[in-house]
């Protein structure tokens, strides 16, 4: 790819703050690399109801769609938490996945020993981890019909629906086979069959998928409740997951509080068009604002765009050393600090510069 058309939605909170260092990156990276970068700014979430009165416009959608990728910061906080449900900024944040069908979401979780001592776990716990969540991230539960909450019943309730078609449990199963492949050669997949019909489907679904297409690789099956308890009691023993929408989410920052924290973790969302890059993490409202967060989910999200939107992996993988090198010099946000000797405590943008410093001696060498 010589061009790369990107849409920048920084949304709110610490998302301008994370985002502004991944674009940095971004751009040293995408010189570095001969590839132009065509750089278009949109307001998302809360940021785009307080100046359009949704939180994602039409228009943005067709940006983001034309775009070869989206870099997005995070969604949502406080201001905007008592809007009607369909005008809440996480909303927005879904129908952008939905319409750009990016129904596989990557979540990898890496042990790092450099901030070893910022994980819950004792270190001979999580050394050595090295995982990655496939997240269904465009159906399931969160955008199942039946929905919503019927106030007029004589016992008022809330429902939602919880399906998978074969379609949509292949397409995802898919990406998390090849994936398999190409690392460590097993996939778990994780579901609540002994319960809920419609991830026994996905069981048996993923199950065929894998005996016509994939004998290569060592496929099990866990309720999600024991693979819980496993995600903490033996992390290092995981490969890759594939999960639908709903336990994708509690299980990544469950992975993701395992290596450290939450701010750490990328994610690339990945479909028929292009890729929405971003964090894991949400709009961090009570740090927002103050230069306190941990901008490497984002830039680590940029290092995934490298790879899998740009195709060039050795730019991303530049990236992820240089993160390795700052963490290395013992640069720590406030997250990841944990008081160790040979440490200091730094902001976003001192972090942020760090990585670049790192990144041009690598795409310098
Ligand atoms: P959160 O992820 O925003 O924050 C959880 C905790 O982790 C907070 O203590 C926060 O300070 C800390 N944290 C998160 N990211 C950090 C970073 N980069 N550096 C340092 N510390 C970090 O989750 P929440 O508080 O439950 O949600 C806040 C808002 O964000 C909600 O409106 C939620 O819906 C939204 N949200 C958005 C996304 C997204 O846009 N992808 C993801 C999750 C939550
Ligand atoms: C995430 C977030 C979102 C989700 C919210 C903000 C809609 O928690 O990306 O993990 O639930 O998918
Ligand atoms: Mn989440």
């Amino acid at each position: 790819m010589s061009t790369l058309e990107l849409l920048v939605l920084d949304g709110d909170g610490i998302g301008p703050e994370v985002n502004a260092q991944a674009l940095r990156v971004l751009r040293v990276a995408a010189e570095a690399g001969g590839i132009g970068l065509e750089v278009e700014h949109a307001a998302f979430g809360g940021a785009s109801l307080d100046a359009h009165g949704v939180p994602v416009t039409d228009a943005t959608l067709g940006l983001a769609k034309a775009a070869d990728a989206v870099l997005l910061g995070a969604v949502g906080g406080p201001k905007w938490d008592d809007v009607a449900p369909e005008l809440r900024a996480e909303r927005g944040l879904l129908r952008l996945r939905k319409e750009l069908a990016c129904f596989a979401n990557l979540r990898p979780a890496r042990f790092s020993a450099a901030i070893e001592p910022a994980s819950p776990l004792k270190a001979d716990r999580t050394a050595g981890t090295d995982l990655l969540i496939v997240r269904e991230l465009v159906s399931g539960i969160y955008f199942g019909e039946p929905r919503g909450i019927d106030r007029a019943a004589a016992d008022p309730e809330g429902f939602n629906t919880m399906r998978y078609s074969r379609s949509e449990i292949e397409r995802v199963a898919r990406v998390a086979f090849r994936s398999a492949q190409q690392r460590g050669g097993r996939l778990t997949s994780v579901d609540k069959a002994n319960v809920l019909e419609v991830t026994r489907f996905w069981r048996e679904v993923v199950s065929e998928l894998g005996a016509a297409e994939f004998p290569d690789v060592q496929l099990d099956h866990q309720y999600v409740d024991s693979f819980a308890m496993k995600l903490v009691a033996d992390p290092k023993g995981i490969d890759v997951v594939v999960t639908g929408n709903l336990f994708g989410d509690i299980l990544s920052d469950l992975a993701a509080a395992l290596t450290g924290s939450l701010g750490m973790l990328p994610s690339a969302s990945l479909g028929e068009g292009g890729g929405i890059y971003e964090p894991v993490h949400g709009s961090a409202p009570d740090i927002a604002g103050k230069g306190l967060a941990n901008p490497l989910g984002a830039i680590l999200s940029s290092a995934m765009l490298l790879e899998h939107t740009a195709g060039r992996p050795e730019l991303g993988r530049a990236v992820t050393a240089a993160v390795d090198a700052a963490l290395g010099d013992g640069l720590r946000t406030g997250d990841i600090a944990w008081g160790q000797p040979g440490t200091q405590r730094v902001g976003t943008q001192a972090m942020g510069d760090a990585v670049l410093h790192h990144l041009r001696r690598q795409l310098d060498a």
